[in-house]
């Protein structure tokens, strides 16, 4: 019997992670099987429960389920606690592990295959909801010079600001970003889901600046066309899925998958 994980979430059914954790079992030779779950928007703990029931070894998490599989785990790692938000769950007898892959997925996607150093570079993070929470520690480690949040709603940035102050993190409105230039700008707000774009001043993107979205999908999103029109080089969020991924991946089996054929197929669109 191979060792069971999934995803959880809802919706889940348009989700590339069983095709990629397939592919790294494959590749390192793991037997596992890795399931597609959807519960109920108030059905996620009974979910869980079922699963584990039924023998299941981790899970991902995906939205709307993040905060609530944090305060399901009974052990966090410092990142997920940082994030307070839980992307990735493993059982071992009575404990329940809760990981937050999703911010060291970024950074790995940034420095090593987009090979961005985040080293004494001015990042501007948009957004102060789970994703960016998930993305700022692991983003912080690699010493930027400084990390501006800018959120719609300024007081929740300044509300995720305060807690890493003390390492060059501020926070701010829309408005105030006029006159002022970054060479990492990240979107991990929800507005590309939208068709959005957050209200973004012209002259934002330094000379040879990364403009960063979270979002995977077939076309840019409005943020990463602006962006291309305004200079920057652009990336969207298909290296950070499979390294997010690969991250989970290693916590579970102990081995670490070669990501990069795997996103090579992603963007292939050879995964359905
Ligand atoms: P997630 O877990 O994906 O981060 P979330 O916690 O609901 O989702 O947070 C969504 C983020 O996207 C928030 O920062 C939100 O801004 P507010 O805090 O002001 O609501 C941001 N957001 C959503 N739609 C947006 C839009 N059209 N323009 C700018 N920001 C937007």
């Amino acid at each position: 019997m191979p060792d069971r994980y999934a995803l959880i979430g809802n919706p889940v059914a348009h989700s590339f992670s069983p095709s990629i954790h397939a592919e790294f079992a494959r590749q390192t030779g793991q037997d596992i099987e890795y399931a597609r779950l959807l519960a109920p928007l108030d059905g996620f703990a009974a979910a869980v429960a079922q699963f584990r029931a039924q023998g299941g070894k981790g899970l991902n998490v995906t939205l709307p389920f993040k905060l609530e599989a944090y305060q399901l785990a009974t052990q966090h790692t410092e990142r997920a606690a940082h994030a307070q938000a839980v992307n990735t769950l493993k059982f071992e007898g009575d404990a329940v592990f809760g990981d937050n892959t999703d911010g060291a997925g970024l950074v790995r996607d940034v420095e090593i295959n987009l090979e961005f150093p985040i080293v004494a570079m001015r990042v501007l993070l948009m957004g102060a909801g789970g994703a960016a929470r998930g993305a700022l520690s692991p983003l912080l480690e690699k010493k930027p010079v400084t990390v501006v949040i800018a959120n719609r709603t300024v007081a929740k940035a300044h509300q995720l600001a305060r807690r890493f102050s003390h390492l060059g993190c501020s926070a701010c409105g829309y408005d105030e970003l006029v006159n002022r230039q970054f060479d990492l700008v990240i979107n991990a707000t929800a507005a590309s889901i939208a068709g959005d774009l957050p209200p973004l001043p012209p002259g934002l993107f330094a000379p040879r600046s990364l403009a960063y979205d979270m979002m995977y999908g077939r076309e840019p999103t409005p943020f990463l066309k602006y962006a291309r029109e305004q200079g920057a080089r652009i990336a969207d969020g298909g290296g950070m899925l499979v390294e997010q991924a690969a991250e989970s991946f290693l916590l579970w089996r102990g081995v670490r998958p070669d990501t990069a054929p795997v996103i090579a197929r992603l963007r292939a669109g050879e995964f359905l």
